[in-house]
């Protein structure tokens, strides 16, 4: 999509010359906004909707298709907005519902894409629902719409099973029955305060077709489904025999009892109907941590889900050999079932990727995504994070990038304890610290105390270091991250090839054991060099590359070599 007035399908060159133009979410770019630190239009050390109204401008700019907006809902904010206390309104501390629809219809007139977030997986404790659960007692219709059990035991005193929570501690909480006696039992997959919907429950699915249905006549194109693997219960609530499975990695088995079961699928079928009834055609994209590549292309089967999260191509360490199985078999499972892949480097739940990959590497894998070990070359990381970029935006499909990552930002490993908000870090006894690393509020000024984010104080510090990242000290300096995002940008929608695609239109090109290489047409290669040594590119004309020595070269006459963990997107001559 170009700038201007928003179009609803951007033809790309292979399909221009048929009926069909390509949707514009099968090759977008977009943006996430984690709105607690993004931008705080009030002052209040907190982002908010005003905030990220005032810098649309600088990402129509950046160059990205769309924004994906993380939860901004009323929500006592046990979990950072996941823990969501009424779906159709909006958090005070974020704005009201006329400021949401003004940015909706402001982002529309730059030709941005609005992607909302829902989160069906769990409420908040907080939402009328749960308390009328509790208020209502065992056997009601209130408390069919939770997973309420009694516990095990005598005096029912020991939870139903052994499940735990992905933050830490078992996911069953026990309830004080309003005649003051110890009562029930309820699931959370994750804080205490985020009890999990029943999804057997008609009432739940009736629910949430109206919440979607609320945001999308409002303009919304799309929705991220949080935790979209997560819904659907074996009811029998079996133990676990591995009791430390966690979200945030592959499930580890194939028929566990309450991440990715079958019955999530007719869920989605139900979704992708009401979007269907728009025109244009609503959108999904789902984070799904399941078993492999085909589970995950289950979601993408063309009556359900359109897009998800690629978490395979995040989990794989800087090497060639993976990163290319990775992409290859990604494109593969996606092709079986006409979807395109989504790829990711960084978001709210992960170590950002500039710090990842200036550690060193770690087999394929869920520790490189949260670990710390080793120490960290930023430098390097942000080498890497050039190249790795160059890879993912010449790769057919859409791609997600982090706020802050164009940038550079690292992860701040080093925010003290007391200031730590992620549930992880209190409901691990305190030995895991969370995810708060890389939510720190952006710099986008080189001075003032927040550096440009608003106010005085942002809810974390921001490190000293970050005045030469922010965006006041990168915007005119060619050399900067930021120059090199938005250039890269400007090109993956001018240069003929990129963008949609799938499998097919990737060649892989054998440069050599530790070089990811490939061809589309007409006439592009992306080279990736994650070797030792330096390496002697194919005849061909540099478009942009991660080393600026070589922009602008050619080959002619002479050889052109690719340094050490750079990449390059080359014209073939
Ligand atoms: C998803 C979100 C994460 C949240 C969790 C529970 O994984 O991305 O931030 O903590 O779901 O809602």
């Amino acid at each position: 999509m170009s700038g201007g007035v928003a179009t609803e399908t951007s033809p790309t060159p292979a399909q221009s010359d048929v009926a069909e133009p390509t949707p514009w979410w099968r090759s977008a770019v977009t943006y996430q906004l984690y709105i607690r630190s993004f931008a705080d239009g009030n002052g209040d050390g907190l982002g908010d909707i005003a905030g990220i109204r005032s810098r649309l401008p600088y990402l129509a700019a950046l160059g990205v298709d769309a924004v994906w907006v993380n939860p901004w809902y009323p929500s006592p904010q046990a979990d950072g907005g996941y823990d969501v206390a009424d779906y159709s309104d909006i958090d005070p501390a974020f704005g009201t519902l006329a400021e949401a629809q003004e940015l909706l219809d402001e982002a529309h007139a730059l030709g941005l894409k609005v992607i909302l977030d829902i989160v069906p997986n769990h409420t908040s404790d907080e939402h009328a629902w749960f308390r009328a659960a509790l208020a209502a007692g065992p056997g009601s219709p209130e408390r069919e719409r939770y997973i309420f059990r009694p516990g095990k035991g005598p005096d029912g005193a020991l939870p139903p099973n052994n499940w735990r929570a992905v933050f830490g501690g078992p996911a069953w909480e026990q309830v004080v029955e309003p005649d003051g006696t110890p009562g029930e039992w309820y699931l959370h997959l994750f804080d205490p305060k985020q009890p999990d919907l029943n999804w057997d429950d008609p009432a739940v699915r009736t629910e949430f077709l109206d919440i979607l249905r609320f945001w999308f006549d409002r303009g919304a194109d799309g929705f991220r489904i949080d935790v979209a693997h997560g819904l659907v219960k074996d009811s029998t609530l079996p133990d676990l025999a591995d009791d430390q499975d966690h979200v945030l990695g592959a499930t580890g088995r194939e028929d566990h009892p309450h991440w990715d079961l079958p019955g999530v699928h007719d869920i989605y079928r139900g979704w992708r109907t009401l979007a269907e009834q728009y025109d244009p055609p609503k959108v999904y994209v789902a984070e799904a941590w399941v078993f492999n590549a085909a589970r995950l292309a289950a979601y993408l089967r063309p009556d359900e889900l359109h897009t998800a999260f690629d978490f395979d191509f995040v989990r794989a360490p800087w090497d060639a050999a993976q990163l290319r199985a990775t992409a290859a078999s990604s494109l593969a499972a996606h092709d079986a079932v006409g979807a395109p892949v989504m790829w990711v480097l960084s978001n709210h739940d992960i170590t950002r990727h500039v710090t990842r990959l200036g550690r060193p590497q770690l087999a394929a894998g869920e520790a490189g995504l949260h670990g710390v070990h080793g120490t960290v070359d930023l430098e390097l990381g942000r080498r890497r994070a050039r190249a790795a970029l160059l890879l993912e935006l010449a790769l057919p499909g859409g791609v997600y990038l982090y706020q802050g990552e164009e940038l550079g930002l690292e992860e701040v490993e080093d925010l003290p304890e007391e200031l730590l908000q992620d549930p992880t870090w209190e409901r691990s006894g305190r030995t895991e610290r969370g995810r708060d690393g890389c939510r720190v509020p952006l710099p986008w000024a080189e001075e003032g105390l927040s550096l440009g984010f608003g106010g005085t104080a942002p809810w974390l510090p921001q490190p000293a270091g970050w005045a030469a990242l922010s965006v006041q000290a990168q915007e005119h300096d060619p050399a900067s991250m930021l120059s090199f995002y938005r250039r890269a940008l400007r090109l993956r929608r001018d240069v003929p090839g990129l963008g949609a695609g799938d499998g097919t239109s990737v060649t892989w090109l054998d440069l050599g054991p530790d070089v990811v290489a490939f061809r589309r047409e007409p006439g592009f290669a992306c080279v990736v060099n994650l070797g030792a040594t330096a390496v002697d590119l194919p005849d061909g004309e540099v478009i942009v590359s991660s080393d600026p020595a070589l922009d602008h070269a050619s080959r002619a006459g002479g050889t052109l070599s690719l340094p050490t963990d750079n990449a390059v997107w080359l014209h073939l001559t």
